[in-house]
């Protein structure tokens, strides 16, 4: 059974921060920030605006852009690796938030920055087995929990939001998640990974290394899968981690920059909700249409990395 789009919202807190903001309270600059990442500005949440209030502005966004309700939703499925409870999930707070009343079920996924791949995946094999009907994902990520504003090789790169799409069942298999893949390596968690106190450990140059490959690795395997060449992908929206990551991913792919979308440079590095808050941009801004095909790479912490095709 194949699947279709039929929603898709985003929500960005109100408060911006600048790269001329991080200027006034650490040793950093402006220049140094856009030259070597490509982030001008990020979303931060207020400190009493949790990852659940985020999801649900998004989700209601999507719903209200389907014509639906909470109830014609079958399964909910979060991607967040910053929740600020351990239970219950953002899944279920998501669904009492908005009054569902028919006990479907939800469950967030950890996957970091690969979260909502993750997530992609799992709903895919759900329609896959014909097991649920229309299926809501959320990336929702509340970045800026980890950051340590005193640590300037970290605490620029980040920045807060969430994305949801809603994906009902079809008849047809060109439409929809069309392809998923997933990988993971845990031999890389020293590369990056949360500490105990809730920081941000990251050694850059490594996980920039690892990001540059991983990325067009999973790129090329999701292409060979589903029998396509690049000619055949409308858009690449690559997680957006770093300009300059996004941009030797799409020379070792050979794509033209031209069929890449960016957005790290308004919302800085958002995890799990990156490349979902990218593509709701791009369909707000008229710069994707309905019936496109996207190429969805992404690579996180863990190590994870993967990708999705996704015909919108
Ligand atoms: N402002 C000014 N100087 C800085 C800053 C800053 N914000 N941060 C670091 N520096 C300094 C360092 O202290 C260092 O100074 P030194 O030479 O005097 O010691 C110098 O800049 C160079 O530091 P490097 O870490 O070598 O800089 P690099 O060119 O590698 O860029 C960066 C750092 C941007 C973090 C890069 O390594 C990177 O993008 N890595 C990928 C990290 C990432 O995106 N992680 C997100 C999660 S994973 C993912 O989503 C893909």
């Amino acid at each position: 059974m194949g699947n279709k789009l039929v929603g898709y919202g985003a929500y960005l807190p109100e408060r911006v921060m600048t790269n001329a903001d991080f200027e006034k309270i650490m040793d950093t600059s402006d220049d140094w920030i856009v030259s070597r990442t490509g982030i001008r500005e990020r979303h931060i949440a207020r400190d009493n605006e949790t990852v659940a209030d985020m999801a649900v502005f998004a989700a209601q966004r999507a719903l209200d852009k389907a014509a639906l309700e909470i109830d014609d939703i079958d399964l909910l499925i979060v991607a967040t690796t910053t929740p600020e409870l351990d239970f219950p999930s953002v899944g279920v707070q998501v669904l009492g938030r908005l009054g569902a009343t028919k006990n479907q079920p939800a469950f967030d996924v950890r996957g970091a920055c690969t979260g909502f791949i993750y997530a992609l995946h799992t709903a895919r094999a759900f329609f896959t087995a014909g097991m649920h009907r229309r299926i809501m994902i959320i990336g929702a990520e509340k970045m800026s929990r980890f950051i340590d504003w005193t640590d300037r090789s970290t605490a620029v790169l980040f920045g807060d939001g969430a994305g949801a799409l809603i994906f009902e069942h079809s008849t047809s298999s060109y439409s929809g998640i069309i392809d998923t893949v997933v990988m993971a390596d845990g031999a890389g968690f020293d590369m990056l990974h949360g500490t105990d106190d809730h920081k941000i450990a990251m050694n850059g140059p490594e996980t920039y290394k690892r990001a540059v490959m991983s990325m067009p690795h999973a790129a090329r395997y999701i292409m060979d899968h589903a029998g396509i060449t690049a000619d055949n992908v409308d858009w690449i929206i690559p997680h957006q981690a770093n300009q300059r990551i996004i941009e030797s991913c799409a020379e070792r792919l050979e794509f033209p920059l031209d069929k890449i979308l960016i957005t790290v440079d308004k919302h800085a590095n958002t995890s799990g909700a990156s490349g979902v808050l990218a593509l709701a941009y791009a369909f707000d801004n008229g710069i994707i249409r309905r019936g496109q095909l996207i190429l969805y790479p992404a690579f996180g912490s863990g190590l994870t990395w993967g990708a999705a095709l996704i015909r919108v």
